[in-house]
């Protein structure tokens, strides 16, 4: 399988500005400004490129639903809260090539016509906000960021950098607008949309780091290279952060598409019991899925391999998890609020072999309705890890229950 580059960032294999200009650093940016805005939404389409924080959601398709109206100005927003178990490739992105980053966000200022571009930075990276700073000041110094960006009339657009303060559920797109605008992280009800009222009510696009960090590659080598990478429905090259039971745990790069058995291989892993597909939010695969591919058509995950091997007690990592989401929910839902401990309280009785087969399903019944009734997507994707335990790990769970 081609690998588009070799970026485990684990073993220093990783070069700074080769990386940089391979995928299109400097150049991107000018062939941009060669372009109309509407032509570069229609690259990033024709790419299929799909966010990378989970979701999957086209982000050409996304700039394009920006209203018309022109005269209120847009915001561009950067989500590095990464706050997701499992999760940290957009650390590794930040930490070694911040500049793929903020061109990939000047490109995406110039198609959408943000003056103004904000990354929310997960609180605990603060000690990569210096690094950022000075990677900010050397563009600004060049030309990149600023007024008359490259000297193009009229193109005025500049990036400051905000900090999280710790909560989960502030990685959610309109509690991290909340966060933003000083007010208690809490999800907003929908409609309308942040793109059509976002950050201090402006327009606003709100795109993961991994995201932006593939817009100059797109534009440097074009959709087609794009589309050539991964599988029908999920294009291109995808990181990945692969943790847990494994010899060598790094961010790796992948075209989609590539199986969970390759994953282990290339990150030692073989003798995995299971792995966790999306973080603490996603799923447990057993190993007679090991053949599946990573891709939103299959196993999706926007970047968390969490990988469990064979001395790992299942129901601990659900404990675990539950206990996260216990923690994190921010209260606002009653699935969410009330279904978490319910289920973790669940979790520990069958740890302690007093769960009944009915109790079981009622718990089931529970986190189903948890998936159907949260109001945000911490609470609709919480059951997730626990409901894929019963199904696919019936035998390891149900021994447990007294018959
Ligand atoms: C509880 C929760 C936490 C989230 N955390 C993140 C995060 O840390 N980073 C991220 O990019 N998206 C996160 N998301 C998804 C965002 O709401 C949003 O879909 C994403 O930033 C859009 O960018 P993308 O389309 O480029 O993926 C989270 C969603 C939920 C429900
Ligand atoms: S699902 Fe949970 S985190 Fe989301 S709004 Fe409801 S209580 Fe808050």
């Amino acid at each position: 399988m081609e690998k588009v580059l070799t970026t485990h960032f684990a073993n220093e294999r990783y070069r700074r500005m080769d990386t940089y200009r391979q995928y299109g650093g400097y150049e991107a940016l000018k062939k941009a400004f060669a372009m109309t805005p509407e032509a570069i939404i229609d690259e990033v389409k024709k790419a299929n490129l799909r966010g990378r924080g989970g979701a999957g959601f086209p982000a050409g398709v996304k700039w394009g639903f920006l209203p018309k109206d022109l005269s209120r100005p847009r915001v561009l927003v950067i989500n590095a809260d990464e706050g997701e178990p499992g999760t940290f490739k957009d650390r590794a992105l930040l930490s070694v090539v911040p500049d793929l980053v903020f061109e990939g966000m000047t490109i995406g200022a110039w198609a959408i016509g943000a003056t103004r571009g904000v990354v929310y930075l997960r609180g605990e990276y603060v000690y990569l906000r210096e690094g950022l700073e000075d990677c900010l000041a050397r563009r600004r110094a060049a030309g990149l960021l600023g007024n008359d960006i490259l000297g193009t009339p009229g193109f005025d657009f500049d990036i400051d950098i905000r900090l999280g303060s710790g909560a989960y559920v502030c990685g959610e797109e309109t509690a991290l607008l909340e966060s933003l605008e000083g007010r208690r992280g809490e999800p907003r009800n929908r409609f309308p949309y942040p793109v059509v009222r976002g950050l201090d009510q402006a327009p606003t696009i709100v795109n993961n780091v991994e995201t932006f960090a593939w817009v100059p590659a797109i534009l440097a080598r074009g959709a087609a290279w794009f589309v050539g990478i991964g599988t029908p429905g999920s294009t291109g090259p995808k990181l990945l952060s692969i943790s847990g039971d494994v010899a060598r745990p790094g961010v790796y790069e992948f075209p989609f598409g590539v199986t969970i058995r390759e994953l282990l291989e290339a990150s030692g892993g073989e003798d995995a019991h299971a792995v966790v597909a999306g973080g603490a939010c996603g799923v447990c695969v057993p190993a007679a899925d090991f053949t599946r591919a990573i891709s939103y058509e299959e196993v999706s995950t926007g970047g968390a391999i969490i990988v469990l091997g064979p001395d790992r007690d299942l129901l601990d990592v659900a404990e675990n998890f539950l206990e996260f989401f216990v923690d994190e929910s921010c209260g606002q839902c009653t699935p969410c609020r009330l279904g978490n401990p319910v289920l973790l309280e669940g979790v520990r009785s069958l740890k302690r072999g007093e769960c009944t087969a009915e109790r079981l399903g009622e718990l089931q019944h529970l986190g189903r309705t948890m998936q159907d009734a949260s109001k945000c997507g911490l609470g609709q994707t919480s059951p997730n890890f626990f409901l894929s335990l019963v199904d696919r790990f019936g035998p390891e769970i149900l021994d447990r229950v007294p018959v």
